[in-house]
């Protein structure tokens, strides 16, 4: 038999480093469905660094009390500092992100502008908060899941990762395409209905039992703006 030539590691499309100090949060996310298969198949690497890992002294601290008093513990500089600039000696980083309630707003477009970058930084915020330097500093983009607080930034770490890796090539199947998502245009999605094709009484309207793919398409867009209209007129505004 002739010796296999060592299957040479594909290139990723994106990779993705997030840093927190409590990865055991992010594991089984980012170990299952889509995710994983977006990993498996080379679309995307995605790597978690234990803030715990660079903590300060004999105990490895990771965070402070607050100068000027105050409640809850502050993230300290150095074992960010150190983790980042660790991770900028391997390659360079088109953006590093502060997950915080006060950050910009995520959406689908700011979705879309992340999945075109090649490297990114995802940085979890946890207890009262990071000391100021290291966003005056390090952090380059500062984005909030919504107006809401949780107690810390892993699942909106994880928010952004599941929103970008969907987008990227070779992520998902035609299936479960993107691109007729709601938001992906400026329409709500249409419903959707699979098989009985009646369920306690309840049919499923006869246009998408039809066969015909013009009358099908014209109910969906016709059931999609119906939708916007209803629930998110501020979509059609502009
Ligand atoms: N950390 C705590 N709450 C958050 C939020 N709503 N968005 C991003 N990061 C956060």
């Amino acid at each position: 038999m002739p010796k296999r030539e060592p299957q040479k590691a594909r290139e990723c499309w994106m990779r993705i480093d997030i840093i927190s100090a409590v990865p055991q949060l992010l594991g089984s996310v980012l170990g299952a469905s889509i995710l994983q298969r977006a990993q498996d198949a080379g679309a995307v690497e995605i790597a978690v660094h234990n803030l715990h890992d660079y903590g300060v002294g004999q105990y490895r601290q990771i965070d402070d009390e607050p100068f000027g008093g105050g409640a809850g513990m502050i993230l300290k500089c150095e074992p960010i500092f150190t983790c980042i600039e660790k991770l900028q000696a391997e390659r360079s980083y088109d953006d590093i992100i502060f997950l915080t309630p006060d950050g910009e707003r995520f959406s689908q477009s700011i979705a879309n502008e992340l999945s075109l970058k090649r490297n990114i930084i995802l940085l979890a915020g946890h207890y009262k908060g990071i000391d100021q330097r290291v966003r005056d500093m390090l952090v380059t983009r500062e984005i909030s899941i919504g107006d809401y607080v949780l107690t810390g930034g892993e699942l909106p770490a994880l928010v952004l990762v599941d929103a970008i890796v969907r987008l990227l090539p070779g992520a998902m199947s035609d299936a479960e395409s993107a691109l007729s998502d709601s938001f992906q245009s400026e329409l709500l999605d249409a419903p959707h209905y699979t098989r009985p094709a009646e369920f306690r009484g309840v049919a499923v309207p006869e246009e998408l039992q039809s066969g015909n793919h013009k009358r099908i398409q014209a109910w969906r867009e016709q059931q999609a703006l119906e939708k916007t209209r209803l629930r998110r007129p501020d979509l059609l505004q502009g």
